[in-house]
């Protein structure tokens, strides 16, 4: 069977930036930019992105390019030994992937209610707990969210995503524009601005280094086998470096101009909310912010638009990333991959939406040596095993991997292949790859399993 690739260098980088594009871009980013002192974050966010983020990128993608092959195929033919790195990676796109389309069906709900007039009945907060507690109405728009996703990875590689991508990025970054260009001429944005172009050095401590690294980790899709299984589909024409940087340059840019863009809303409107990032941000906070602003709905309506770009984007790949592995391993059609994976994954995301309080009764243990062993709702556990450990460890593993048992030396044969400026930077990515990365992602690894607070 011929191997699906990506049509163009283009629709490659387009689809792995809608993969690392996405929620965590949108509303994540502007959180802890909120929380960890404005610029003094950014700044630290910026350096781990090109020392650390990058290396790691490059370091997937090569892995996958090299073998043409899903993430655990391509470790099981590097060195066997190794498989499980690549079914750890699986598990833990699997994992993800049921609750972010959770999130995603309530993004949609939100598109709807801004369609349909915006009427949150006086109190958004209300509101959102109203719905998720709702018990099959979520689920009903997870399904839908699932559903969307499904049909784009049956059509496949360059007809469904690469499609799909090479229209809804363009069209992300355009409403992205508008809404920041909206933000920032609010009576009172400047002080927003000053907020995140401001830098005290009292912030540069150890929390906003762990919160950055957790952060871009999530952000550029590092850790769960998505950049292995997109790079496998690319042509040994492309040049890696060059992909890798615009990538991640697209990621950073566009996570900044939603930190400007929310920042200033919210410095504009409601001071008191910078630094309560959380979980309720997008969903309680903002629509408050949107409701104070001209023209209020009509922003809403574009920003939860931009949100399911975003999250739509980043869905097909987490799923892509599961439904490789399971089509060509098991030798399914990828129809038949992908309603296996949705099917299991739709139970396992009902228990993260009903977790969330129509049945408080379903709680699975969590332990960490801070808090000791506690019994936690199903989704927030879920997280937690992705966000503190799954996605660390997987990446983790995919440095000591690349750095120490395939050789760097390989790794830099493959990433030469197509690079027209011949990757002179080499031994220096050799030395971030065998020793800062694996330090600096161990070190996630330790303190959230010490601390139990969550990085990501
Ligand atoms: N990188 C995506 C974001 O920033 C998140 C993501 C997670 C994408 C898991 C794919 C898989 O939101």
């Amino acid at each position: 069977m011929k191997r699906s690739s990506f049509a163009s260098n283009l629709g490659f980088i387009l689809a792995a930036a809608g993969s690392a594009i996405g929620l965590g871009n949108i509303w994540k980013f502007p959180g802890r930019v909120g929380e960890n002192g404005g610029g003094t974050f950014i700044v630290v966010y910026i350096a781990i992105v090109i020392f650390i983020g990058v290396s790691i990128m490059l370091a997937e993608i090569a892995i996958g390019r090299h073998t043409h092959l899903n993430s655990v195929g391509a470790f099981k033919k590097i060195n066997k030994k190794f498989t499980f790195i690549g079914i750890i990676g699986v598990l833990t796109a699997f994992i993800i992937f049921s609750y972010y389309t959770v999130v995603g069906g309530w993004v949609m709900k939100y598109i709807l209610t801004y369609a349909t007039g915006a009427d949150f009945g006086g109190d958004t907060q209300a509101y959102f707990l109203g719905f998720i507690t709702q018990g099959v109405q979520p689920i009903v728009w997870q399904l839908a969210f699932m559903a969307l996703t499904a049909l784009v990875i049956i059509r496949g590689v360059s007809s469904g995503i690469e499609r799909i991508s090479k229209v809804l990025m363009p069209l992300l970054f355009i409403i992205l524009i508008a809404i920041t260009v909206r933000a920032v001429t609010l009576p009172g944005a400047d002080a927003g601005l000053e907020f995140i172009f401001s830098f005290d050095p009292e912030y540069l401590n150890f929390n906003t280094v762990i919160a950055a690294l957790g952060q871009a980790f999530f952000s550029l899709s590092l850790g769960m086998s998505i950049m292995i299984t997109y790079g496998s589909y690319v042509s040994k024409n492309d040049s890696l470096p060059g992909s890798v940087s615009l990538i991640t340059l697209l990621d950073t840019f566009i996570a900044l101009l939603a930190g400007v863009a929310i920042i200033c809303a919210v410095y504009a409107t409601n001071p008191d909310l910078i630094g309560a990032g959380g979980g309720g941000f997008a969903f309680i906070s903002l629509p408050n912010i949107f409701s104070e602003m001209p023209a209020g709905e009509i922003f809403g309506l574009l920003f939860f638009v931009l949100l399911f770009f975003a999250a739509f984007t980043s869905a097909m790949s987490i799923l892509e990333g599961v439904v490789a592995f399971v089509s060509e391993e098991m030798k399914l059609s990828r129809t038949t991959a992908t309603l296996a994976v949705c099917g299991v994954a739709s139970i396992v995301g009902m228990g993260y939406s009903l977790s969330q309080g129509s049945v408080p009764t379903l709680v699975l243990p969590w332990f960490d040596f801070a808090n000791g062993l506690r019994m936690l709702p199903m989704g927030t556990v879920l997280e937690y095993l992705t966000d503190n450990l799954l996605i660390p460890l997987t990446a983790l593993l995919a440095c000591v991997f690349v750095g120490w048992v395939w050789k760097p030396e390989s790794a830099v044969k493959e990433i030469r292949i197509g690079s027209r400026s011949g990757f002179k930077i080499a031994p220096l990515w050799i030395f971030l790859i065998k020793y800062i990365c694996p330090i600096a992602v161990g070190a996630i690894l330790v303190i959230t399993l010490i601390f139990g607070r969550s990085v990501s």
